[in-house]
């Protein structure tokens, strides 16, 4: 049976976020590096019982072609930009998306500077955010953020691939964007009009009822219908990081889907607008800095990647690489390429 990533598993206290463009060469350095992840992430994370190391490892759609022969995901594209009158949302770089997260921040950061270490000279970190729990799971404009995530089976079928794209089944879409808020603007709002701007309150997290939440609030906007009335959900696990040095207060957002349809509609919502709202209002309060859209493949997929496209084998001999089952001291069993 196939075994996804652990991406459904409960928010951590603590998270990195790593984002990486392939340097032009670096392909096969990337190509070791996924095929020993898990054998790297069992090194770290045994050291620590009860951490819970999980490193979610995500592909984007220029660097799938690069690396991998053979059929690609149904849906795998880049990002657009979604651009609306007021507020838009880029369409930022990016190849490789790790997803650290665990019960601690020390834990997250040997595995980040592991893989730093794997793939150094081989690709360029174009961003790493340090993700961390601020009290009640809330964000930095002070709400909890993640209650109406779908739970056990509705969970599933909104993050997991099924039968629709059976060479990709248990995989999922991750879309990231970070976020800045405005927080003296923020700040400014009374507590009853931050509730109407995201459609729950404050303290208590219930949401407003039909005739006191606006039609722009945050969670109108992304309560997405389809035909029969059904919602189409997303699973998110959005983390607060900042920085009080340069004035930076932000949400990583990210959000798992069986399809990237889902986010893409709600961003359109967000952005671009709906029937009802001009644009989702809690973008006058939060700017959306990067973007971008990638492949979670199921974990099974790393143990025996597809081989490497066609032109690169050709250019190189027959090599030897790293098992999966590299310890901490990088002594790996030496195998022959499958590629
Ligand atoms: C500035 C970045 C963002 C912040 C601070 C934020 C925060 C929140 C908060 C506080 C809630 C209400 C509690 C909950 O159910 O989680 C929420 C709900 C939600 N958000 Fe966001 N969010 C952000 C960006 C996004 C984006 C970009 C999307 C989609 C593309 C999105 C989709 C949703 C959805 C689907 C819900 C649940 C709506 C419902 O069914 O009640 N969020 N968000």
């Amino acid at each position: 049976m196939v075994e996804p990533q652990p991406i459904l598993e409960p928010l951590t206290p603590a998270a990195i976020f790593l984002v990486a463009t392939i340097d032009e060469g670096g392909e096969q350095t990337v190509r070791d590096l996924l095929a020993d992840l898990p054998g790297l992430r069992r090194s770290i994370g045994f050291r620590m019982p009860g951490a819970g190391l999980v490193c979610n490892t995500s592909i984007g759609s220029q660097a799938w072609d690069r690396l991998f022969d053979g059929p690609r995901p149904a849906e795998l594209h880049v990002l657009p930009e979604f651009v609306g009158d007021h507020h838009r949302a880029p369409s930022t770089p990016g190849d490789l998306l790790f997803h650290i997260k665990s019960e601690f921040q020390d834990i997250c950061f040997e595995l980040a500077m592991t893989l730093g270490d794997r793939l150094a000279g081989a690709v360029t970190i174009v961003d790493q955010t340090v993700g961390f729990r601020y009290f009640e799971q809330r964000d930095l404009l002070g709400f909890v953020d993640g209650t109406e995530n779908p739970e056990g089976n509705a969970a599933i079928a909104a993050a997991l691939i099924g039968d629709e794209d059976p060479d990709f089944r248990g995989g999922s879409y991750v879309v990231v964007q970070k976020y800045l808020h405005t927080m003296a603007e923020w700040r400014a709002l009374s507590i009853e009009e931050q509730e109407r701007v995201i459609g729950r309150t404050k303290l208590d997290d219930f949401e407003l009822s039909d005739e006191d939440k606006p039609a722009n609030s945050h969670v109108a906007v992304n309560t997405l219908l389809d035909e029969d009335g059904n919602e189409r959900q997303i699973v998110r696990a959005n983390m607060p990081f900042g920085s009080v040095r340069d004035g930076e207060f932000g949400t990583y957002y990210i959000a798992y889907a069986a399809t990237p349809s889902v986010t893409e509609e709600m961003l359109s919502r967000m952005f671009v607008g709906t029937e009802d709202a001009a644009y989702d209002r809690i973008l006058d309060f939060s700017i959306a800095i990067t973007g971008t859209l990638f492949f979670t493949p199921p974990t099974d997929f790393f143990e025996d990647l597809p081989a490497a496209p066609a032109a690169a084998r050709e250019s190189s001999a027959p090599e030897m690489v790293r098992g999966n089952d590299s310890g901490s001291l990088g002594i790996g069993t030496l195998k022959r390429s499958r590629t």
